[in-house]
C-alpha cells in the first residue's frame, strides 16, 4: 500500500465527473463552478468506454486530452478511471457469450451497466487493453494523480453462471484441492450421494431440486470473488506497465457482500469506498460510521478515500429520502473523522437523462440557488483548513471481527432461524460501542489483536482452527473477548467442528453449546442477573457449562433458569459468551462487565453526540458531531481519556446538528482550538 497521498497534503474534495453527458461548453462552466466550490479532485472515465473506443481498436482520446488539460489548468487533480464496468455496445454484439448469466439461467442484456462476465476471456482482454491504452497515454500527465480501476466490483452482478464460468470453475477447484478425493472430503459429498468421479462432472451451484451443497456454494462465492479480483489484477498490471502512480478500486465495503474486502485490500494502493445512507434507517449515520470504520480496517488504519457518497437523496432505494439542512456536512465530516482523507460525491453535476437523473449531485438540476449547492460550497471552504488533518490516524482500543467468508456461509439456506442475521448482530454490537463513545476497528479474525483491550465477536459462524487459535492466544495473553451465539460453529468447509459447536473456543469460553433453541416469531425471553430483568429474542442457546461463571439466567422461554451470559477466566484474560439476542439498549448492561474487565472507558455524553479522535504527529483532532436537534455538551475532562492529554476545564458545546472539530496540541493543555 502506498503511503504517499496523491494530491498534496490536503483533504481532497470533489467527486465523480461524467462530462461525456455534456457538450464541451458545459465543461468550461463546470471547471469554473468547481473552483468556486473548492473542488480539487475529480474521478473521470468510469463510464467512458464508448467515447474512448467507439469501435474495436479505434481510439478517440481527443476529448479526454482536452478535458484532462482543462482540469489540470484549473488546479483540479484527476483520478483516472478505467471504463471496464460498462463495455460498449459493439463489444456485446461481437462477444454475446461475454454476458453474465444469472443463477436461474437468465442471460442479461446490455443497455445498462455491469453486464460483462468476469470469467469471459474476451472481456478480460478488452478491459486490460483499454486500461493499458489509457495508462500509456496519460501516465506522465501531471494532472493525473491516481488510477481508479472499474467501479464497485461485484455490483450489480457478482456471481456468473455462464459457460465461461462453467469452464473456469473446475480449473479453480483443481488448483484449490489438487485431487477429487480432497474435493469430495471438503464438500462432504458423501451426504446425499453427491460424490464426484470426474472434474468435468462438478457443475456450478445453479438452482437445483433442493438445497445445493453448502460447501460447494461457499466455494463458488470464493471463486466468484477470485474471478473479479483476477479482472482487477489484469487491469492493474496493464496500468503498471506505464505508470507508478497509486491505483485504487472503489469498494462498497459493507454493502457489496460479494467481495472480501480484507483479501482485496492487499492488492490496492489506496483503499477507497462508496457509501450511501440507508434512507429508511432513522439512525443511518451509525451505518455510515460502521462502513467508514470497516474501510479503515481494510486500509490497515492508513488514510483512505471516501470515493462516493451523496449530497442528498439517491435514486435507487424504495423511498429516496432527501438530506435535511446540515446533514451533508455531518455525513461528510463523519467519514473524515473516521479516517477518510477525501470528501467525494457521486456526482458533480446532476444527469439530465438516464437511470440516475433523480440522484442528488454537487450541482443539482436547480443550479446555484439550491440549498445543496450552498452547503457544498460551505463545506469545500471549510475543508481548506483541514490540511493538517491529512495523514493523521484514528486510534482504537476495541475491535470487532469481520470475516466475509463467514458471512457468505451464514447467508446460505437452512440455518437454524430466518430471524438471525449477522449484519444485524454486527450493527447491534457496533452501535452499542458507538453510543458509548468508543471507536472500534474492524479486523479479520487472523489479525494481530494484541493492541486491543477488547475484541467483540458477533455471530462469527465460520471460524477456522487457525483463527480460533489466534483468539485463544489473545485471551491467554490478557485480552477480553465477547462472543455472541452462532459463532465458531463450522470450519472453512462449512463442516461442524469435530468437538461440536464453538470448536476450539470451547475451553477459552469454558462451555459448549448443546443445542440451539430459536424462538417463534415475535416471542421474547426475559433474562435476570444484569441490570434488573432484560428482554431478548430470536435465539436461545442451551449451554453445557464447564469452567465458565454464569452472569445471567433466563427467567422464562424454552430454558427457564438456564444460563444466558457467562464469563470465563482463561490465561491472563477473560472470555464472555452471550447466548441470546439482546437489543442495543440491553447490550449496555451486557457489555458493561466486559468493558470493566478490559479497562475500556465509556465517555459520559449525550448518546447521539458522536466523538472520534484522529491522531497526528503532534496534534490530535477531535470530531464532535451532533446528530440531535439540541445543543449537546460534554465536559472537557471526559475527553482526556480519549486523548491521553490534560484537557482544560470547561465544557464542549456542539450546536444542534453541527460538527465541531477541536485541534489539540498534546503537549500543552492550552493548545485547544477549533478548526
Ligand atoms: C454507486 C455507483 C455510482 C452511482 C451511485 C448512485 O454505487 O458507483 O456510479 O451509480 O451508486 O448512488
Amino acid at each position: 500500500m502506498v503511503t504517499n497521498w496523491p494530491a498534496g497534503q490536503r483533504v481532497v474534495f470533489g467527486g465523480d465527473y461524467n462530462p461525456e453527458q455534456w457538450p464541451r461548453a458545459t465543461w468550461e462552466e463546470d471547471v469554473a463552478l468547481m473552483r468556486e466550490a473548492g473542488v480539487n479532485f475529480v474521478s473521470i472515465g468510469m463510464w467512458a468506454w464508448s467515447l474512448l473506443e467507439p469501435s474495436e481498436g479505434d481510439y478517440n482520446f481527443e476529448d479526454y486530452d482536452h478535458l484532462i488539460n482543462l482540469l489540470h489548468d484549473n488546479g483540479i487533480a484527476v483520478d483516472l478511471g478505467t471504463p471496464s464496468a460498462s463495455p460498449p455496445s459493439w463489444f456485446y454484439h461481437k462477444y454475446p457469450g461475454a454476458r453474465v448469466v444469472h443463477r436461474d439461467g437468465t442471460v442479461v442484456t446490455n443497455g445498462s451497466r455491469g453486464a460483462a462476465a468476469p470469467t469471459s476471456p474476451q472481456y478480460r482482454e478488452a478491459a486490460a487493453k483499454i486500461a493499458g491504452k489509457l495508462a500509456e497515454r496519460y501516465a506522465d500527465h501531471p494532472g493525473v494523480v491516481m488510477w481508479h480501476i472499474h467501479n464497485e466490483y461485484g455490483a450489480p452482478v457478482s456471481h456468473d453462471y455462464s459457460d465461461n464460468a462453467r469452464r473456469a470453475w473446475p480449473l479453480w477447484l483443481q488448483e484449490r484441492y489438487g485431487t477429487l478425493d480432497e474435493l469430495n472430503r471438503a464438500w462432504g459429498t458423501a451426504f446425499w450421494g453427491q460424490t464426484y468421479f470426474d472434474w468435468d462432472h462438478v457443475g456450478l451451484p445453479a438452482i437445483s431440486a433442493s438445497v445445493t451443497n453448502p460447501a460447494q456454494r461457499l466455494d463458488f462465492a470464493r471463486f466468484s470473488d477470485a474471478q473479479l479480483r483476477e479482472c482487477y489484477l489484469a487491469e492493474y498490471r496493464a496500468i503498471r506497465e506505464f505508470s507508478d502512480k497509486p491505483i485504487t478500486t472503489n469498494f462498497m465495503a459493507n454493502e457489496c457482500p460479494a467481495t472480501d474486502v480484507f483479501a482485496w485490500a492487499k492488492e490496492i494502493d489506496i483503499i477507497s469506498n462508496d457509501h450511501y445512507l440507508t434512507a429508511e434507517d432513522e439512525r443511518n449515520f451509525v451505518g455510515l460510521s460502521l462502513a467508514a470504520d470497516l474501510t479503515r480496517g481494510a486500509a490497515g488504519g492508513a488514510p483512505w478515500m471516501l470515493m462516493e457518497h451523496s449530497t442528498s437523496g439517491v435514486n435507487w432505494q424504495p423511498r429516496n429520502v432527501a438530506k435535511l439542512p446540515g446533514e451533508l456536512a455531518r455525513n461528510s465530516l463523519a467519514h473524515v473523522a473516521r479516517g477518510s482523507d477525501s470528501v467525494l460525491y457521486f456526482q458533480w453535476r446532476a444527469s439530465r437523462f438516464g437511470a440516475e437523473k433523480f440522484h442528488s449531485a454537487m450541482l443539482p438540476h436547480g443550479g446555484k440557488r439550491t440549498k445543496v449547492w450552498q452547503e457544498v460550497v460551505e463545506l469545500g471552504n471549510r475543508l481548506t483548513k483541514f490540511d493538517d488533518v491529512q495523514g493523521s490516524r484514528v486510534h482504537s482500543e476495541v475491535a470487532i471481527l469481520w470475516d466475509t467468508e463467514s458471512h457468505w456461509a451464514q447467508d446460505l439456506e437452512w440455518r437454524p432461524t430466518i430471524d438471525h442475521d449477522h449484519k444485524e448482530r454486527t450493527r447491534a454490537f457496533y452501535e452499542r460501542t458507538w453510543r458509548d463513545g468508543i471507536t472500534t476497528d474492524f479486523v479479520h479474525p487472523s489479525a494481530d489483536l494484541s493492541s486491543y483491550k477488547l475484541v467483540l465477536v458477533p455471530a462469527l459462524y465460520l471460524l477456522s482452527d487457525a483463527d480460533a487459535e489466534n483468539l485463544r492466544q489473545y485471551v491467554a495473553g490478557g485480552g477480553t473477548l465477547v462472543v455472541s451465539y452462532f459463532s465458531a460453529i463450522v470450519d472453512e468447509n462449512d463442516t461442524v467442528h469435530a468437538n461440536g459447536y464453538l470448536g476450539a473456543l470451547a475451553d477459552v469460553l469454558g462451555l459448549q453449546v448443546e443445542e440451539f433453541h430459536p424462538l417463534r416469531a415475535n416471542n421474547t425471553v426475559q433474562v435476570s442477573g444484569l441490570a434488573g430483568t432484560l428482554s431478548a429474542d430470536v435465539w436461545v442457546d442451551d449451554l453445557m457449562i464447564n469452567s465458565a461463571q454464569v452472569q445471567a439466567n433466563y427467567v422464562d422461554g424454552p430454558l427457564p433458569g438456564a444460563p444466558a451470559l457467562t464469563r470465563n477466566s482463561f490465561g491472563e484474560g477473560q472470555a464472555w459468551y452471550v447466548g441470546t439476542r439482546f437489543g442495543i439498549e440491553e447490550l449496555a448492561a451486557v457489555l458493561a462487565g466486559a468493558y470493566r474487565d478490559a479497562g475500556v472507558v465509556v465517555v459520559e455524553k449525550p448518546e447521539d453526540l458522536e466523538l472520534v479522535v484522529r491522531r497526528g504527529d503532534r496534534e490530535d483532532f477531535l470530531f464532535a458531531i451532533n446528530h440531535t436537534t439540541q445543543t449537546a455538551s460534554v465536559a472537557l475532562e471526559q475527553l482526556g481519556a480519549m486523548f491521553g492529554g490534560t484537557p482544560p476545564a470547561g465544557t464542549l458545546e456542539v450546536p444542534a446538528g453541527e460538527v465541531t472539530v477541536l485541534r489539540v496540541d498534546r503537549n500543552s493543555p492550552r493548545g485547544w482550538s477549533t478548526l
